[in-house]
């Protein structure tokens, strides 16, 4: 058989790559001819994926509920892969960084338009019975979803809001101790951590504590300050910066709060959730103040951070 130029050359390339390595490049190519076609389900592991939904209950939209968390889970993993990308490039530029933060205000514009699928897709019957099997755990227990406050800001914007001034020097540790998670989870009755938060930072706090000191000078804030010292026009990235500080800390926790007026809204007291927070003080973005980049922001727009979107929930659920 005559072999064309194309794949004498290409075997002329493979010979030299598994030479440098001291490899026997017949043996590869063995390894090549006995290798099976690859097929779509094995590459993306469909059928592990489609496995991995294991309901508690008999009651059928229990399987929405684990499928939506796990697709938000995927998209999480989605951004956490664009904001690595970001904070570990050596010459970060802002056409880079522009570009791979418009991939994650994709994803999360695409999560917070995608939440009806909690809100308006489970039957409330049976979502109020299929909860009580899940107790402690809640999507508090998220830990991608800390991780990616992590990277966004500089630890201060996520202590607990009336903590911030004293803690402005403080160190790492110190202002974890107050970030504002930990104050949103306590028991409604006596004020104690609870199961839910104690398991959480059992899993997570050690990895948190390393990703806290690893993205301390390379977050997407400082990111953004060190482009700024090049004296570049940073007028695009700053819009996508607040564009992305809404989604995340208004849009989304809105989506989300919708879900729980909808399901635990219940008169004259509220229904309790299963990770125990006192859900109504806690979730709206109004009270929380959550801000990724508060500089870019007027004092009236802080003020005003989360508020007309709250009323226009309840309002829609009346
Ligand atoms: C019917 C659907 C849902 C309801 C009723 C609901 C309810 C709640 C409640 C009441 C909390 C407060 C913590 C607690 O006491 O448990 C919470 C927190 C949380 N949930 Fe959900 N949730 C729903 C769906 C989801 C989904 C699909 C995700 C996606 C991962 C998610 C992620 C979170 C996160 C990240 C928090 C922490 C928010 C914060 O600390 O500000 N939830 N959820």
């Amino acid at each position: 058989m005559e072999t064309n130029p194309e794949i004498e050359n290409r075997l002329k390339l493979l010979q030299e790559k598994y030479a440098a390595m001291g490899q026997d490049m017949v043996s590869y190519l063995d390894g090549l001819l006995y290798a099976d076609y690859l097929t779509y389900w094995d590459y993306i592991h469909l059928d592990t994926l489609l496995s991995l939904q294991t309901p508690k209950t008999s009651f059928p939209d229990e399987e929405i509920f684990i499928l939506y968390h796990q697709i938000t889970e995927l998209y999480f993993k989605l951004v956490l892969h664009e904001c690595e990308q970001i904070t570990q490039h050596l010459n970060l530029d802002v056409a880079f960084f522009s570009f791979r933060l418009k991939r994650i205000i994709n994803y999360f514009e695409a999560l917070t338009h995608s939440f009806s699928i909690m809100i308006d897709g489970m039957d409330k019957e049976q979502f109020l019975k299929f909860r009580m099997s899940l107790l402690p755990a809640s999507g508090f227990q998220s830990g991608q979803y800390r991780m990616i406050e992590i990277y966004a800001t500089d630890l201060i914007n996520l202590v607990a809001k009336d903590k911030r001034e004293e803690l402005r020097l403080a160190n790492i540790q110190q202002k974890y101790d107050q970030i504002y998670w930990r104050f949103g989870a306590t028991e409604l009755a006596s004020g104690k951590q609870t199961l839910t938060l104690k398991q959480f930072q059992t899993k997570y706090d050690a990895s948190f504590l390393t990703l806290l000191a690893k993205v301390e000078k390379s977050n997407l804030w400082q990111a953004y300050l060190k482009l700024k010292t090049k004296d570049q026009d940073l007028s695009e990235l700053e819009n996508l910066l607040k564009r992305f500080d809404v989604l995340v800390n208004v849009n989304w926790p809105l989506a989300h709060y919708k879900s729980a007026v909808r399901y635990l809204n219940r008169e004259p007291e509220e229904i309790k959730a299963t990770g125990g927070t006192n859900w109504q003080k806690y979730l709206p973005p109004r009270f929380q103040k959550r801000i990724f980049y508060p500089n870019f922001l007027s004092l009236e727009e802080t003020e005003e951070w989360g508020k007309t979107w709250v009323f226009e929930v309840l309002a829609s659920l009346k």
